[in-house]
């Protein structure tokens, strides 16, 4: 069967990497890019684009209706720092948004959907290291409840409809071809953008913060290999932890000074998004990952940091 793939919030972060990704894996026009905002050059140039707003249901319906789509990918969100400063704007675009999806998937009849979670479910009380699939989650961010909100409808959905919904607890993400949006983990990609025009970055995070990291082509890919697993062989419908590597602010420096011993840091003082980063685990557990899906991570600190400088210099 030919496939038809929707991917909603095309424009963020994951979404101009992804849509280049299964374009080059389907084909152009078998990837249909969606935005609330207009696309960028790539995304534009490289097959079919729908202007979407994931909350309204009509203009989603006629999405649904026109194209059929056998995947779905949800990518429209938003983030932990935004998250705090909207809450009810975040609690509404992240909950509606995915129901929204869950239900035209069941009406259509889509063949799997995939709807990202996040690291940010586990709260204060999770235990902080090798943070394992199941444990306590009091996450006190909209962010984190609604991620682990959106996680039970999703294995909800699942139960009670048969749904083939996928989800992956990603954790913060780097990448060089588009800027983050309004995360927590957002310095580990600011600082090599301001690596390489001024030579320094302050930090909003402190040195020692440790928070689980992963290369954009890391979570791609594993976006990519859960959702071409088979269905008999994923044993969870709420979110897969998923490790990446973890680091602190002064040990991504640290790699950075390595390629460019003048780069300089500092840290700032009381920025909220600190509190956040302290309630969220240190290090995770992907054992079922591995198990499930057979998932390797395969970029390190270093590659990370190569990969990005070496990206980041042409374009900048
Ligand atoms: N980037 C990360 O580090 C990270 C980590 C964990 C989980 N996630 C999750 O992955 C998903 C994508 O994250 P991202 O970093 O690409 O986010 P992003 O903020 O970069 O992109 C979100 C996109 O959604 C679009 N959007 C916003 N409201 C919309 C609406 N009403 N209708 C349609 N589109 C709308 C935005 O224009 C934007 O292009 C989110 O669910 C996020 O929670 C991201």
């Amino acid at each position: 069967m030919s496939e038809k793939i929707l991917v909603i919030g095309a424009n963020g972060q994951i979404g101009t990497e992804l849509v280049m990704a299964l374009r080059n894996i389907h084909g152009s026009d078998s990837v249909i890019a969606s935005d609330i905002n207009d696309p960028g050059y790539a995304i534009r140039h490289s097959g079919p684009y729908e202007l979407v707003n994931v909350l309204d249901k009509d203009n989603l319906h006629h999405i649904f209706d026109k194209h059929r789509p056998t995947q779905v990918y949800l990518l429209a969100a938003i983030l932990s720092a935004v998250g705090e400063q909207k809450p009810k704007i975040a609690w509404d675009l992240n909950m509606t948004g995915l129901l929204h999806i869950l239900d035209f998937a069941v009406e259509f009849k889509t063949a799997k959907v995939f709807w990202p979670s996040s690291i940010a479910v586990f709260g204060p009380n999770s235990p902080q290291f090798h943070t394992p699939q199941y444990c306590v989650m009091d996450p006190n961010t909209v962010y984190g409840f609604s991620k682990l909100a959106g996680e039970r409808w999703c294995e909800y959905y699942f139960t009670k409809h048969g749904l083939d919904v996928r989800s992956i607890r990603y954790p913060g993400l780097i990448g060089w071809r588009a800027n983050p949006g309004g995360g927590t983990t957002d310095y580990a990609v600011h600082i090599f953008h301001e690596a390489l025009k001024k030579g320094k970055y302050q930090s909003f995070l402190s040195a020692d913060t440790a928070l689980p990291m992963m290369y954009m082509d890391d979570a791609i890919r594993a976006t990519i290999t859960l959702m071409d697993a088979p269905a008999d062989e994923l044993t969870i419908r709420s979110g897969y932890n998923l490790a990446g590597i973890s680091f602190t602010p002064a040990q991504l420096t640290a790699e950075i000074q390595k390629l460019m011993p003048g780069f300089e840091i500092s840290y700032a003082e009381n920025d909220p998004r600190q509190a956040i980063a302290d309630s969220w685990p240190k290090s995770i557990d992907d054992g079922y990952a591995q198990r499930d899906w057979g998932w390797k991570l395969e970029y390190d600190l270093a590659d990370i940091t190569r990969d990005m400088l070496t990206n980041l210099k042409n374009m900048i």
